[in-house]
């Protein structure tokens, strides 16, 4: 429990246990010895610059540094996130692990290692190995690194307490400083922090030392390795708000008032009783995340915190006419907590919050602030393509908005806790958010995945979920798990009922799910130990469910998982609507961007549709997935395939005789097929699919496919319309193909025995009678030029802003060419640099940091940085043999 005293009691006896006799000097500092100067407020800085790596594991360390060793040092500092008896009562063991470890030691010169900056994703840098698991991205993402850092500490921060705060490392995090074995955390997704305070020296020079153990075999998409978020150094007086201290809630609103009430934890890391006072003012904040002006004061809490433990305060206020936070207007507060000790401020710690309301309800699906949302929602994994898993804010902002332009407002953190930073721009652009945290439970998908780690960490880890994101009004679903094989064991219901009372006892302001595949857990009884129940891929299946249990709200928590290639379409076209895992759509390792192709258990966005319109009780669906992302390239997941999957008749007999000599054929495929969007954040024709059905209000046309068919004049070359319109008319050359009405349950139109002319296809959509949209598709000319276009002229020089140049092959007039795949060659001119570059082929090995590659179906992505604090114009230049290069222009501020 937050508050609970016991719990955190036991935690700063347990963090005295084992240590060094002058370190037990150091916590028994009374608070009446501190200065003014130890006692300023709280400090958090970045902590990301200037880190040495390398990816080894030296003196053969492996056994002496095995988790299996290390949990026993590990597992004692994570019970501040426990309530579990037999956690609490474990203690610290003497001695120091990795004592004998040369690059634990201060001493230890690392300047041979290679420099570098946080988030750092060391797997994205490759190379694609063909022999590597596709299922993984066939990047080298697994081993063992360390990082290495100096902490230069003023004198004046003796007495203070010094953290080391961890938004996510991938993973088994162990950290040393000064050569003592300090803490860590194992689950990769996990945000953790490590108090330093007993191992580091003030006014002295310390080093932190931090190692990562990626096993194989533990993920069944590209996790990424390395220090991957962001890292935060944190300062603060020996009295002040514990780690997530802080939980807003909103216990009444109306249009007229709104209660907020705040709980503060506060710690007490001195050997002397502390009273302090604890103020909250609320703030309005500004869209940028600023304070705006005061809009409220709590009344003030007198609290006496005893030596060694922590103390709970609670207040509460009324705001009149709440600026509420929702889809479209997104206003946020935020409450400023100040504990004081004799006068005097000990911390000051900000929570940001929202005034809103929300609700599962069985017959109508959600409700936010009372109004009803359709949950129109996609899952995506945490990698932003060609910058791996490294997190970078605007890449993040800019999938975010491009999910929105086709009417996404729901986002679920498949299979783990996102990035801290991904909350804060749903908080932003008004986005809600299923909030997840495992991909197994007990039993396991893969040999070395979460389930290893289950038995001894799963309470802490959904803490530490709940507690880090329990204030961001985005969320508004905890998601324990997803389709964990548990689901249909007997444990498993007992398994869910853990981690809802887990979960409601840190945060009981929102209903738990999980996202569950199984059709029996349906009905088994599993279903009653979720408040709103998520179901995966099942849309025949929702009245049957209604029928059963009539209490439990339902949505779709993963739906469709149909794949498709940007640009690539493969004939005959089966009619539709097809049954599943049609070959029609497969050739050259893509798949037909008619979009009907599903494996097994997977649906077209249509089937899904339907489902959702005819049992309007159903919240929502998450979408499988809003981008493609890195692994897990179903249906080309084995390294064996067959023959149809080559459409060119001397490829086609290359790999014949390559399957004779090796026994199989070798699958390039490295990342999904899955996504909405590809890896590069170019639009697939089936965003116009979800953009018609998701903003039916936005007059919108798109023709598929594109109308370059030389050698297909004369043959039957169907052609589909995604409109927002209720109805529509093709033309082709000017000549009418006929008009077409949605019918019940159809959001697609389809001409499918066009016959193919080059020249000119155009579509008049129209709804209630009245011209809508239109759309045409034009035959162009062979590739004649380049045209290059960024998505942000100006950005900030500050080394991480990013500008997304798009790189189109066009010809001659300027028409994007479809099928071109010219060899690309940028270079950059000024103080600004080339991250990385794509195309969105799923089956590409160039590697992601290369300046050449080569187009994709007339595309390429160039994505660039400004050097930090080098202000001023760079130009990006693309060229490729035989066509017209382009530059670009962008602007570091
Ligand atoms: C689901 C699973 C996802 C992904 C998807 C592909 O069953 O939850 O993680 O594997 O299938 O269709």
């Amino acid at each position: 429990m937050a508050f609970n005293l016991l719990t955190n009691f036991n935690h700063f006896q347990r963090h005295r246990n084992g240590l060094p006799a002058c370190i037990t000097i150091l916590l028994c500092l009374g608070a009446a010895s501190l200065s003014a100067d130890n006692a300023a407020p709280r400090e958090r800085v970045s902590f990301n610059d200037g880190w040495r790596f390398i990816k080894a594991d030296p003196d053969g360390a492996g056994a002496a540094l095995s988790y299996a060793r290390l949990k026993d040092w590990l597992l004692p500092a994570s019970a501040e996130l426990s309530a579990n008896p037999a956690l609490l009562a474990r203690t610290r063991p003497a001695g120091n692990p990795g004592e004998t470890v040369a690059y634990a030691q201060p001493g230890f010169n690392d300047s041979q290692w290679r420099l570098l900056n946080l988030p750092h994703d060391w797997g994205i840098e490759g190379p694609f190995d063909q022999a590597n698991p596709g299922e993984t991205g066939k990047l080298p993402w697994w081993g063992v690194a360390w990082y290495r850092k100096h902490l230069e500490l003023p004198a004046g921060d003796a007495g203070r307490r010094i953290f080391l705060e961890v938004d996510g490392a991938m993973s088994y995090a162990s950290v040393w400083v000064n050569g003592q074995f300090a803490g860590g955390w194992p689950y990769g997704y996990a945000s953790w922090r490590v108090d330093v305070t007993p191992f580091v020296k003030s006014g002295a020079d310390n080093v932190i030392a931090i190692r990562l153990d990626n096993p194989q075999q533990s993920s069944r998409w590209y996790p990424g390795g390395g220090i991957y978020r962001n890292v935060w150094l944190v300062k603060t007086a020996p009295v002040g708000v514990a780690h997530w201290g802080t939980a807003v809630t909103t216990p009444a609103v109306d249009k007229k008032s709104a209660t907020v009430k705040i709980k503060v934890s506060v710690d007490n890391s001195t050997a002397a009783e502390a009273a302090v006072s604890v103020k909250n003012e609320i703030f309005e904040l500004k869209a940028d995340g600023s304070r705006g002006k005061s809009v409220g004061l709590m009344p003030a809490g007198e609290l006496k915190v005893p030596a060694h433990q922590s103390a709970g305060s609670e207040a509460q206020t009324e705001l009149k006419s709440p600026k509420m936070w929702s889809m479209t207007d997104p206003r946020r507060y935020a409450v400023v907590t100040t504990v004081e000790q004799n006068g005097q401020a000990m911390d000051v710690y900000e929570t940001p919050f929202g005034i809103r309301t929300i609700e599962f309800t069985v017959d109508k699906g959600f409700f936010l602030n009372g109004q009803h949302v359709k949950l129109n929602g996609v899952c995506d994994h945490h990698d932003l393509g060609a910058l791996g898993s490294a997190l970078n804010m605007r890449a993040l902002e800019r999938q975010l908005e491009i999910l929105k332009e086709f009417g996404v407002n729901a986002i679920r953190t498949s299979h783990n806790p996102p990035a801290p930073e991904l909350l804060d721009l749903c908080d932003r652009m008004g986005l809600v958010v299923m909030d997840e945290a495992f991909d197994c439970w007990a039993s396991g998908k893969n040999k070395y995945d979460y389930h290893v780690l289950y038995p001894d960490w799963h309470e802490q880890d959904l803490r530490a979920l709940v507690r880090r994101d329990r204030n961001h009004p985005c969320v508004v679903l905890w998601s324990s798990g997803n389709e964990v094989p548990d689901q249909d064991k007997p444990a498993g219901p007992a398994l869910a009922e853990e981690h809802r009372s887990i979960i409601h006892s840190e945060d009981p302001t929102r209903p738990v799910t999980a996202a569950v595949s199984s059709y029996r857990a349906g009905f088994s009884g599993f279903q009653k130990h979720f408040d709103v129940f998520g179901w995966n891929y099942k849309p025949d299946n929702y009245g049957k469910f209604r029928g059963t249990n009539e209490s439990i709200p339902l949505f779709g928590s993963e739906t469709s998982s149909t794949v498709s290639s940007r640009g690539e379409y493969f004939f005959p076209v089966p009619a539709l609507p097809t049954g599943k895992n049609r070959k029609e759509a497969l050739a050259d390792f893509q798949v037909s961007s008619y979009d009907f192709f599903v494996p097994g258990w997977a649906t077209t966005p249509d089937t899904e549709f339907r489902g959702q319109e005819a049992n309007p009780f159903v919240a929502g669906e998450f979408v499988w997935t809003g981008f493609d992302y890195l692994g897990e390239p179903t249906p080309y997941n084995a390294d064996t395939s067959n023959l149809l999957n080559f459409s060119d008749p001397a490829e086609k007999a290359k790999m014949q005789q390559q399957l004779a000599a090796l026994g199989k054929i070798k699958v390039p495929s490295r990342s999904s097929y899955f996504g909405i969007v590809d890896l590069a954040g170019f639009k697939k024709d089936r965003f116009y699919l979800y953009q018609a059905h998701w903003r039916p209000e936005l007059p919108m046309a798109h023709i598929l496919p594109h109308w370059n068919w030389p050698d297909r004049v004369g043959q039957v070359t169907p052609v589909f319309v995604y409109t927002s319109g209720d109805s529509a008319e093709l033309f082709l050359n000017g000549k009418s193909l006929g008009l077409k009405k949605k019918e019940q349950y159809e959001y697609r139109l389809r001409w499918e025995d066009v016959v193919y002319q080059p020249g000119e296809l155009k579509v008049v959509a129209y709804k209630n009678g009245k011209k809508w949209a239109t759309d045409t598709v034009k035959t162009t000319g062979a590739p004649a030029k380049l045209l290059l276009s960024a998505d942000r002229s100006k950005i900030a020089a500050d080394g991480k802003d990013l500008s997304f140049i798009t790189v189109t092959v066009a010809d001659q007039d300027g028409l994007p060419v479809p099928r071109s795949k010219n060899h690309l060659r940028f270079a950059l001119d000024g103080p600004g640099e080339i991250v990385a570059t794509d195309n969105g082929d799923a089956t590409s090995f160039e590697s992601f940091q290369s300046p050449e590659r080569n187009a994709y179906n007339g595309l390429a992505l160039v994505i660039v940085r400004a050097k930090p604090g080098q202000p001023g114009s760079f130009k990006l230049t693309a060229t490729a043999d035989g066509l017209a290069g382009a530059a670009v222009t962008v602007k570091g501020d």
